[in-house]
């Protein structure tokens, strides 16, 4: 399998809290790496540096075969790299159908009627077919997770970023928050999908990495992971912290 994004030797500090340390990792084309860590870890950090709304001081981003880390952020989401907020960010005054269609046009600088031929099939894939007029800022806490996931899908990403897309939502919820992604997978998009609820990487990724203070604990199969003496201590040391 070929690699889509290469992350080598990461670092980033707020004055003294170094947040990224020397942190590497690759991600192949179209498959789901899930991304788990403590609070605090560095995960949505990451995700900023990885699209640009942050700087590293050192490292490299390798995204199909160049270096990005210099690159800025509205010319990273035009190369393919679209992303989800921890905290949704939908436009509350703003429809749905009418949220979807700024994704694609000031994401991807689509024409109003390239976004508008792909919205259906966004509105299909989130399971929000029916309800395009809706007004986001009246959503329950699903619907805008979901509506967000289309918004960042309507820049046709080739990297879909999502940060904690499950945080909040019941079982039954996530079960649609899965199917939201494998159906990108589907459709070819490659996934970096964030997330504290660790059963949903057990059924969602193809490859689960735990990061712990900014660096690389161990990087593989869903249920190694979970199952490994490292991403033990590092859980266990946040409980005994708390
Ligand atoms: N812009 C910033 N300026 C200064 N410090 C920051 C900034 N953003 C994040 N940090 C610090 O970086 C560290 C990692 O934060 P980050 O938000 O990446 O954690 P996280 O792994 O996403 O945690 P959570 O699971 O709670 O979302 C924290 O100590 C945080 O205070
Ligand atoms: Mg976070």
């Amino acid at each position: 399998m070929d690699e889509i994004l290469r992350v080598e030797n990461l670092s980033i500090a707020f004055g003294h809290n170094r947040v990224l340390n020397d942190l590497s990792f690759e991600v192949f084309e179209n498959e789901v790496l899930g991304i788990i860590g403590p609070n605090g870890a560095g995960k949505t950090v990451l995700l900023n540096v990885l699209t640009g709304i942050l700087k590293p001081d050192s490292g490299r981003i390798v995204y199909k075969g160049k270096d990005i880390a210099k690159t800025k952020i509205a010319l990273r989401t035009r190369m393919g790299i679209g992303r989800t907020f921890q905290v949704p960010r939908s436009f509350e005054g703003m429809s749905v159908y009418e949220n979807i269609m700024v994704g694609g046009v000031y994401g991807r600088l689509l024409s109003e009627k390239e976004a508008g031929a792909g919205a259906d099939e966004i509105l299909e894939h989130i399971g929000m077919a029916g309800r395009r007029g809706e007004i986001a800022g009246a959503l329950g806490l699903l619907d805008r997770k979901r509506l967000e996931i289309g918004v960042a899908l309507a820049s046709k990403p080739d990297l879909l970023l999502i940060d904690e897309a499950a945080g909040g939502l019941t079982e039954s919820e996530i079960a649609n928050i899965l199917e939201i992604v494998r159906g990108a997978k589907q459709k070819g998009v490659t996934v970096i999908w964030i997330e504290h609820v660790l059963q949903t990487m057990l059924e969602g990724t193809d490859r689960t990495l735990c990061i712990a203070e900014g660096r690389n604990v161990i990087c593989g199969p869903p249920r190694m992971v979970m199952d490994s003496p490292e991403v033990h201590a590092v859980y266990l040391g946040t409980e005994e912290d708390e």
